[in-house]
């Protein structure tokens, strides 16, 4: 698939199938997410794969994440980044983490997609609980987490504002 058909390709899934994902396919996401660009090179951000339906419940119990599905996928992957290498870790250091965060997560979801894997950004989280469940330091911010899979559900309409309505030149 060419960069343009992965982009069109690439939808938020919600409904997956039981099937795990293999080993080979999530280092291949993650190696990707590792080649993205970061402030000063930092290279901060970790992410957490969590496969296990014990560590499932737990988060489940806690109510780490509001929405059900999140629970449902074969792998959940937790976003985090450590903001304290950056200069003025409490102000520009925070902002650059999470774009580097956001950034390479960008990478990962547009390989899922070419692999044939569903995603879904996910920001509506307890950031506090997933910590405290999965042992993650504190310094560590966590903007989003990724549920993934095979898709159990078709791409529908993208809605999306017209062009005109998304630059204009001054
Ligand atoms: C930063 C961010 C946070 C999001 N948080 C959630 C969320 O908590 N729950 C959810 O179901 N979808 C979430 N989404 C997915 C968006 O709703 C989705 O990307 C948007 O509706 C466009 O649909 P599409 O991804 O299918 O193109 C989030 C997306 C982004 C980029």
């Amino acid at each position: 698939m060419n960069l343009d058909k992965v982009i069109d390709a690439r939808y938020s899934v919600r409904k997956f199938k039981s099937d795990e994902i293999p080993d080979d396919l999530i280092k291949k996401l993650i190696n990707v997410a590792r080649l993205a660009p970061t402030a000063r090179n930092t290279q901060s951000q970790k992410i957490y794969i969590i496969n296990s339906n014990d560590l499932k419940d737990k988060l489940k119990k806690e109510q780490a994440f509001k929405q059900d599905f999140v629970y449902t996928a074969p792998s959940i992957l937790i976003c985090a980044v450590d903001p304290t290498p950056y200069p003025d870790p409490e102000e520009r250091g925070k902002k650059f983490a999470i774009i580097d965060c956001t950034i390479s997560s960008t990478f990962l979801v547009l390989k899922a997609t070419e692999l044939g894997l569903g995603t879904c950004y996910v920001g509506v989280i307890d950031e506090n609980k997933i910590k405290q469940v999965l042992d993650i330091p504190d310094k560590y911010l966590i903007p989003f987490v990724i549920p993934i899979g095979y898709p159990d559900i078709k791409q529908g309409e993208r809605k999306r504002k017209p062009l005109e309505e998304f630059y204009e030149k001054i």
